[in-house]
């Protein structure tokens, strides 16, 4: 029997709310093929902060690098001042864990749910690639003459070779696996941004040409990305794009999928520690109501269990999640699903056991 150990944070706001149904259905999907999991809690998140002062404990970061995978609900708490947690949590475990790759699947489960007229299921599947540990992102920057008329705030976005070539040679890796239309489009501004974008163009066709001839190479500015996702998201297989762009379209994204309800991501660390999460917010105001929709979370567990290696797992459960999707759900939107929190996920977990 594969043991697997995970990491489980619950995080703030609706965040424990979900994780929970996301265990629910892991664990169905573990009696079903044979796993077996164990989750080790982390009460990680604005309430532990507020009480104790403390974000991350000392050596929180090298207990969590023991797991191949970290499950986490969400971060974010709204008597702390944002940013806090973000930075503290979030961030930090992304970086210190060098989860290099943030996948985004944008798959749409069923047109009812697509706020595109006339896009179906077959129009909108595809997958961002963004890179997680540099860019805007690292922090570099600062200020001068603060609080001055005189002030100056610089950030500045980091890119280095290294960083930029393995996010670009995991997408295109990706896109081969992934054996769709083998098309990889590379997401940038290379008309202003001309410093990043041209190591990042440069970087994409001088390893494409050599190590990928079988992947296509299409390249989009990031506005006209945002303008495609919604006029022609059939034209996407999988998008490559840095940290900041990335955050951005893959809220669209999110938007053109059905919904913060049902995206989910993985933060990457294809040789360490990985972890998994719907990617909208803790939603405070629907804590403790049992009417938050668990699928994105859900759908997190899936993207765990796929990286693990337990395709058929993932499978079931992605399955049971269409399914779901198709057959009861009135409406993705929290409160509106026709059913509550844990039933949702009772639907799935019945589903995949
Ligand atoms: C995301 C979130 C985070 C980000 C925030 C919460 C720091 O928006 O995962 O997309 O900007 O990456
Ligand atoms: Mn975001």
């Amino acid at each position: 029997m594969k043991r697997y150990d995970i990491a489980l944070i619950g995080g703030d706001g609706t965040g424990p709310e979900v994780a929970r149904e996301a265990v629910k259905v892991l664990e169905a999907a573990a009696r079903r093929f044979g796993l077996k999991l164990t989750f080790v809690p982390f009460d990680f998140g604005g309430d532990r902060y507020l009480r104790t002062g403390e974000v991350l404990p000392d050596g929180a970061v090298d207990e969590l690098r023991k797991f191949p995978a970290i499950l986490l609900g969400a971060i974010g708490h709204p008597d702390v001042k944002p940013g806090i947690l973000e930075k503290g949590i979030l961030l930090r475990l992304r970086f210190e864990l060098e989860q290099y790759i943030n996948l985004r699947p944008v798959r749409l489960y069923d047109a009812r749910f697509c706020p595109l007229k006339g896009k179906t299921p077959a129009d909108v599947d595809f997958v961002v690639v963004r890179e997680n540990n540099e860019g805007l992102y690292t922090g570099a920057g600062g200020f001068l003459f603060k609080g001055t008329p005189h002030e100056v705030a610089v950030q500045e976005s980091v890119n280095t070779r290294r960083g930029v070539e393995r996010c670009l040679r995991f997408a295109f890796e990706f896109t081969r696996r992934r054996n769709r239309r083998k098309k990889l489009t590379l997401c940038g501004k290379t008309n202003v941004l001309t410093y990043a974008w041209d190591l990042w163009e440069r970087t994409f066709h001088a390893i494409g040409a050599t190590d990928y001839p079988d992947i296509e190479r299409d390249y989009a500015h990031v506005d006209a990305t945002t303008m495609w996702f919604v006029k022609n998201p059939e034209w996407f297989d999988v998008v490559v794009t840095d940290n900041m762009f990335g955050d951005i379209i893959t809220d669209l994204g999110a938007m053109v999928q059905g919904g913060m309800g049902i995206a989910a991501g993985g933060n990457l660390n294809p040789e360490g520690t990985s972890m998994f999460e719907p990617i909208g917010g803790s939603a405070p105001k629907y804590t403790g109501k049992n009417v938050i929709n668990p699928l994105a979370a859900i759908c997190a567990g899936q993207m765990l269990l796929d990286f693990l290696g337990e395709k058929p797992a993932a499978e079931a459960i992605e399955r049971a999640v269409i399914s779901v999707v198709r057959e009861k759900i009135a409406d993705l939107a929290a409160g509106k699903m026709g059913y509550s929190t844990t039933q949702v996920g009772d639907l799935v977990a019945s589903l995949v056991a």
